[in-house]
């Protein structure tokens, strides 16, 4: 569908790679990489995408992740999400990946990052979107586990654009990482951090306080803080909303209730992103659809999030004039 939804040009700022395998490719990739999966069929793999909450998921994103094992599975993930992306009005993207979730079978660091840096050459090719990559560090394993990987990054330090933290939130606060966030900024890449997806608040502040982020993943949360809703709308903080994951992991009832608007009408410079769309049914461009129908938004509203996108990008002053 065409729409003004997937027309307007926008950033994707928070989306996992390996959230955007799809059924098909899962078992295809599974087949020809002799690797077993859970699930016999696509319809298998789709029937146990109903999830209860944050680790429900996780649990099944990491056992299909397992189908990646060489270099061009990990183009062919990609390049089939820019050509999503593209067809979504996605001018921009900053993505994620989980290095630790390939390392931790023995997938080398090298083998992901080429994949993934020769599918970007491709989207630029092919339809003139300029992308940023982010390692993101899994914060249910230790610190430690982060500093081998931001070692392993080394030679490619010049080719990422910043760091984020993901996987299980409750009982992993941001702080867990101080050390490591400090020395990746010291490295000269930029912060992000999920927080306030599942956490508390008080996430949110730490992500603020010990990590230095420059962007918040998610941080719904917030809300429950006005203090702290104040302070991050008086910093200008960027908060990557992703309305289908929210209801998907149940920490949104349903659209009816999402606070987007909320947060935008708080001064929040929130934006809408599509998360890990091959498990959440719908990618940014649906978000946008779904969101702004459920919650009545207007089209001053829905251009200011995809504004809200270019403002919270890892952008030079100069490219991001160019979409402003
Ligand atoms: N990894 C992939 N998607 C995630 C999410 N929504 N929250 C935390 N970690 C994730
Ligand atoms: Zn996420």
């Amino acid at each position: 569908m065409t729409d003004f939804f997937s027309a307007i040009p926008k950033a994707e700022l928070h989306l996992h790679i390996e959230g955007t395998l799809e059924p098909e490719m899962m078992v295809a990739l599974g087949q020809r990489n002799r690797v077993a999966i859970p699930f016999a069929s696509v319809e298998e793999v789709r029937a146990a995408y109903r999830f209860t909450d944050l680790q429900s998921f996780l649990d099944i994103y990491y056992a299909g992740a397992a189908v990646l094992r060489e270099e061009e599975d990990f183009h062919d993930l990609a390049a089939a999400y820019f050509d999503r992306a593209a067809a979504d009005g996605v001018v921009h993207a900053e993505i994620f990946f989980d290095p630790q979730t390939h390392t931790h079978r023995g997938i080398p660091f090298a083998v992901v990052v080429r994949g993934l840096l020769s599918a970007i050459e491709g989207a630029k090719a092919r339809h003139g979107m300029t992308v940023g990559l982010i390692m993101s560090y899994l914060r249910h394993l230790d610190e430690e586990d982060a500093f081998a990987t931001l070692d392993q990054a080394e030679p490619w330090l010049d080719r990422l654009v910043g760091v984020g933290l993901d996987s299980s939130e409750l009982g992993n606060p941001p702080a867990k990482f101080a050390r490591v966030f400090a020395a990746s900024r010291e490295r000269g890449l930029r912060l992000c951090a999920h927080a306030g997806e599942e956490g508390p608040a008080d996430y949110v502040r730490e992500a603020l306080d010990v990590l230095r982020v420059d962007r918040i993943d998610h941080g719904n949360r917030c809300l429950d803080d006005p203090l702290l809703v104040a302070r991050l709308a008086r910093e200008a903080m960027t908060l990557t909303v992703c309305p289908l994951s929210n209801v998907a992991l149940r920490n949104v009832a349903s659209l009816d209730v999402h606070p987007i608007d909320r947060m935008l009408n708080a001064g929040l410079r929130a934006t809408v992103h599509s998360d890990d769309p091959a498990y959440f049914d719908g990618y940014v461009a649906e978000n946008y659809r779904a969101v702004a129908a459920a919650r009545g938004l207007s089209r001053e509203q829905v251009v200011t999030l995809a504004r809200n996108s270019f403002l919270g990008a890892f952008l030079s002053d100069e490219a991001l004039a160019g979409h402003l």
